[in-house]
């Protein structure tokens, strides 16, 4: 059975959420999950091309990983996974991967809606979504709304994300209140600040996953990850298989948290 996991999925092979049994849990410690996993799919474009493929053909392949990360996320009971799908910097792309990208969301979305909703996720998506195809926001937003009664993960997709641009809007907002004079200027606190975030209402990041070598956090989630652990793999993300985020869990379960204090969590 566990080396249905280790030997990977054949490519018609559906994935289903793992049961809290299922022997690719067998090593997991329940009282010791992170509840909320943020994740920097990095590497389709190198795995791509280092199988002599476009690198588009990456992006593709790694929307499959996506929908396994999801399924196992759902199947460990985590409160909330966030991915990084498209940064405030990826304009600076060649303009045919930038719209494959948006025509592959969009397909994703069309392809994906109903069994998301039927695994009670609740979809939302960050970042500065006005900015993205008309067609895409529509689709986005009728995706949060069919998903909004859903009580399961919140999954949250970053499109057009950037974290000091998160910031930037959410200050905006704060200096508009206090400027109408709803709030003071000293109300606005740590809790008033993480309430404007796009991520309102998630649990704070408690591991940060990047795959394909680079360790860096190219500017994901940096309110939200102040006090995050972090694991780096070498494994290009359309590789990056459940048992891989599996074990990042373990890893993670084996961390000391000390949230600046000294005891051990
Ligand atoms: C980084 O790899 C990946 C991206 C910029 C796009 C991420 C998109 C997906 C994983 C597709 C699925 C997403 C959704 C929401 C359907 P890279 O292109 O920077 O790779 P490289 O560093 O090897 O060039």
């Amino acid at each position: 059975m566990l080396k249905k996991f280790i030997g990977g999925l054949g490519s018609s092979e559906k994935f289903e959420i793992p049961a809290h049994d299922s022997p690719l849990f067998q090593n997991i410690q329940w009282d010791r999950l992170p509840r909320h996993v943020a994740v920097i799919m990095d590497g389709n474009g190198r795995w791509a091309t280092g199988k002599g493929l476009i690198r588009t053909a990456g992006h593709r392949a790694g929307v499959k990983t996506l929908k396994n990360i999801l399924k196992t996320a759902i199947g460990l009971g985590l409160d909330a996974l966030t991915v990084y799908a498209f940064s405030t910097e990826n304009w600076k792309r060649p303009r045919p991967e930038v719209d494959f990208l948006m025509n592959l969301f969009s397909e994703y979305l069309i392809k994906e809606l109903r069994e998301m909703d039927e695994d009670n996720v609740r979809i939302h998506f960050i970042g500065r979504i006005e900015g993205l195809p008309p067609g895409l926001q529509k689709q986005m937003r009728e995706a949060e709304e069919l998903m909004k009664d859903n009580t399961g993960i919140h999954f949250n997709v970053a499109a057009n994300y950037g974290g000091q641009d998160e910031l930037v809007r959410a200050v905006q907002r704060l200096a508009a209140k206090a400027a109408a004079g709803e709030i003071q200027p000293e109300d606005i606190d740590e809790a008033a600040i993480d309430q404007e975030l796009d991520t309102a209402g998630n649990p704070p990041v408690d591991l940060v996953i990047r795959t394909s070598g680079d360790e860096r956090l190219s500017n994901f989630l940096l309110w939200q990850s102040a006090y995050a652990e972090f694991y780096f793999t070498d494994v290009n993300w359309p590789d990056f298989r459940p048992e891989d985020f599996v074990a990042a869990m373990e890893d993670f379960a084996g961390r000391s948290r000390r949230f600046g204090g000294l005891k051990n969590q």
